[in-house]
């Protein structure tokens, strides 16, 4: 393993500016996506859509990394180029999501686990051959009365870290995404709780893994409260909230930090990453790993007519700059009624 080298891709992908694209969805959720703008999940529409975000021109300034899925890593664009080297050569990182998704625990309603460790090994070899730098696994948390469990936190905390080390062994940058879902009615005190408690059992295992810290990226949710709690906190709430617990929890030899959306709006996480970037004063890069935030609008404008294609990668590229600047606390909500 080359510390250098992790450290490098990992500084790299958040550089100043720059965040994650997570197109990384697997074939139920890249459904889902396609089915809100009416169509059906063919591989053609699947790898245009791709085609479309990879090639937006100058998304480049914003984009450090991309996370894709198993087949879009196969996939190429139009003029035959595989993706991984279509994004290489726009010096952007191609990353490759690599857990195989979640399942319910057993004997513990409501919870969830990850799968994916088998063979993990061999099919990292694979995709480094094809020119992946980094990787992504998630584990989901439900808030709910008597959940997580310690058992939740646990099994959880160790599926991050032993598939954090085998990345860094195979020399692939590990993002680690712990997410806390906002679904439900609970406070933001409850969530603030809960993602503690989750940090604090990551970063306990990936330290006993022997994972380098400085080769790796945190994606974690916001602090928000339940979608469904009554009192919704405001951003300068939540901003606080949120970096109130990645000091608690998160070593500052941690390069970067990069939020995934949940289920936000476009506009909301912005808001909220900006704020966060205005309060400042935190070891670590503060940056985006969107999946559904930086793409929503985008595949609105584009609803699988190749006739609208520069139009949603104009829409594209202004979501990634928008973003771009709450990396520097320099978005407002005005902006999104102006030209940038
Ligand atoms: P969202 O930003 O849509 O939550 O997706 C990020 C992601 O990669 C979830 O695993």
């Amino acid at each position: 393993m080359d510390k250098q080298k992790l450290e490098a891709v990992a500084r790299g992908i958040v550089a100043p500016g720059k965040g994650v694209l997570a197109a990384d969805e697997s074939f139920p959720t890249i459904k889902k996506r396609l089915k809100s703008i009416n169509l059906d999940s063919t591989e053609e529409y699947r790898r245009s859509y791709r085609e479309l975000l990879f090639t937006t021109p100058g998304v480049e300034e914003f984009i450090g990394g991309v996370i894709t899925f198993d087949e879009t890593m196969r996939h190429k664009a139009t003029d035959g180029t595989p993706f991984p080297e279509l994004l290489t050569s726009r010096d952007i990182y191609p990353g490759i999501k690599v857990d195989k998704g979640t399942r319910d625990l057993a004997f513990h309603p409501g919870e969830k686990f990850t799968q994916g460790l088998d063979g993990l090994r061999e099919r990292l070899a694979e995709y480094v051959e094809m020119g992946a730098t980094f990787t992504k696994w998630r584990t989901v948390y439900a808030i709910g009365k008597d959940i997580p469990t310690t058992y939740g936190y646990q099994i959880n905390a160790s599926s991050l870290a032993q598939y954090a080390a085998l990345c860094q062994e195979a020399g692939l940058v590990p993002i680690v995404e712990p997410e806390v879902l906002m679904d439900g009615d609970h406070t933001i005190e409850r969530c603030e709780e809960v993602t503690t408690i989750t940090l604090e059992a990551v970063f306990a295992e990936l330290f006993t893994a022997g994972v380098v810290l400085e080769g790796m990226l945190l994606k974690p949710n916001m602090i928000l409260s339940g979608k469904s709690c009554s009192e919704q906190a405001g951003v300068q709430e939540v901003a606080e909230a949120t970096i109130r617990v990645l000091k608690r929890t998160v070593p500052s030899a941690v390069p970067g930090i990069v939020f995934l959306s949940g289920g936000q709006t476009p506009a909301q996480a912005t808001e909220n990453l900006s704020a966060m970037n205005a309060i400042g004063r935190f070891p670590w890069e503060l940056s985006f790993s969107y999946g559904r935030a930086l793409q929503e609008e985008t595949l609105k404008a584009w609803v699988g007519k190749p006739e609208n294609t520069a139009d949603a990668q104009k829409t594209f590229y202004r979501r990634a700059k928008l973003n771009s600047m709450a990396r520097f606390g320099e978005y407002t909500p005005e902006l999104e009624s102006k030209t940038i």
